[in-house]
């Protein structure tokens, strides 16, 4: 499904007033012409900021083409009613707890959101789709957004690719892993056209200052301590979020119905690393301060820490013929420097989540 600057497609995402959610919301209304459903609970990370200030640029435009529904979808009855009113030819489910070390401490909320939510939203859109016109239910298709965690575990070699086994470790994979199960069994069964993504870590602007990244440039900046989980040399995948919209797109456009494509960023780093060059960022932007490596601590380390993520995304890169355009370098400076400009958002957000950047997840 080609979403073009004439498209009339209507799109139901959930999730969207999180962190990729919102990015995908603002590029859709930005370079598409689609009705977009924005259909979030408004947990503590969620945030419709950004997308109001593309609205207000766009103008008269964008006018109608952004509903907020606010609904749980671990609510069966209220995501079902949600469904029905957005009518949708396209479902991008986003919706999710996200961060693991909550899920640490708080893991029922992760079985509600990720597990139920999904369930539900599976049950509502299976009777959605039964029930369109021949030619909507054809090109119907709903995108399921996973994570690269349901792998489990790599050391030193290896990677995770589409054929990789599931060996979720902690409550939020295992719950992102059950939600795989449950969509996949929903296209084999019931005929759901349906397309899985897993994907590395994203980073970028607007993400809630509780995840590595956006919690380093604050922490340095106002020169605090630095947690490094552990010896800092696990590693991750870092991917730009707008790459991952980008590629969410390619795949809506060229994926195959039934097929699962795994994304990143082929940008391994250790822990260390990422927050070495944060610091060095801000060395550059705030010599004054310089070095904000200073402050880097080494704390307790997050159970069950999984040691190294990476995924070898040569199927998305043949078949869809995507790939990251941002390298490291650009997207971390690009980052940081929208941190220290937006730094009343992030103390809204934490002030309005009751979230003081303390350490969460330890057992
Ligand atoms: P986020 O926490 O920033 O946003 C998630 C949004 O989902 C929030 O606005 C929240 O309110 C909403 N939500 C949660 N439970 C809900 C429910 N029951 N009903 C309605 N809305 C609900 O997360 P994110 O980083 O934007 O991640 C989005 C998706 O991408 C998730 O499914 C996550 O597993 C997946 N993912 C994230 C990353 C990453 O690095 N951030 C990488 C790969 C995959
Ligand atoms: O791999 C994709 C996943 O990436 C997504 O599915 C998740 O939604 C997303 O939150 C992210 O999970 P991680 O656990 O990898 O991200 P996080 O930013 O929480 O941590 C990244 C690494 O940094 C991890 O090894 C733990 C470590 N860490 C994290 C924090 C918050 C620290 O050392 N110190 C910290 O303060």
């Amino acid at each position: 499904m080609c979403l073009s600057a004439d498209s009339t497609k209507k799109v139901l995402i959930t999730g969207g007033a999180g962190f990729i959610g919102g990015t995908l919301i603002r590029r859709l209304l930005m370079d598409t012409s689609v009705e977009i459903f924005n259909l979030d609970k408004m947990g503590y990370a969620s945030d419709l900021h950004g997308i109001n200030q593309v609205l207000r640029t766009l103008g008269e435009s964008a006018e109608g083409r952004h509903k907020h529904l606010r609904v749980n979808l671990a609510d069966s009855k209220s995501t079902s009613t949600a469904v029905s009113f957005a009518d949708p030819d396209l479902v991008i489910h986003l919706a999710a707890e996200s961060h693991v070390d909550r899920s640490i401490s708080s893991p029922l909320q992760f079985v509600e959101s990720n597990i139920i939510g999904t369930f539900n939203l599976l049950q509502a859109l299976l009777k959605h789709w039964e029930n369109l016109p021949t030619q909507r239910q054809r090109e119907f298709l709903m995108l399921h957004i996973s994570t690269d965690e349901v792998y489990g575990s790599l050391e030193h070699k290896g990677y995770f690719s589409e054929n990789s086994s599931y060996d979720p470790r902690s409550p939020y994979s295992a719950t992102k892993a059950s939600s795989d199960h449950l969509v996949n069994s929903w296209f084999h069964t019931y005929g759901l056209p349906l397309i899985r993504t897993n994907c590395s870590n994203n980073y970028g602007p607007w993400q809630f200052p509780e995840k590595l990244i956006p919690m380093v440039i604050l922490k340095a900046f106002s020169k605090e301590n630095i947690p490094i989980y552990g010896d800092g040399k696990n590693i991750r995948d870092w991917l730009f979020v707008e790459d991952h919209v980008e590629a969410l797109i390619q795949v809506i456009d060229k994926g195959e119905v039934g097929r699962n494509y795994c994304i990143g960023g082929l940008n391994e780093k250790t822990n260390l690393e990422i927050v070495e060059s944060i610091c060095g960022v801000l060395d550059l932007l705030r010599p004054k301060y310089a070095p904000h490596s200073e402050y880097i601590s080494y704390v307790e380390d997050r159970p069950g820490h999984d040691r190294r993520y990476a995924i070898n995304p040569e199927r998305i890169l043949r078949e869809i013929g995507w790939k990251p355009k941002y390298g490291f370098k650009q997207g971390i400076e690009a980052t940081v420097q929208w941190y220290l400009s937006n730094l009343d958002w992030c103390s809204l957000m934490k002030k309005k989540s009751n979230y003081k950047g303390e350490r969460i997840g330890l057992r």
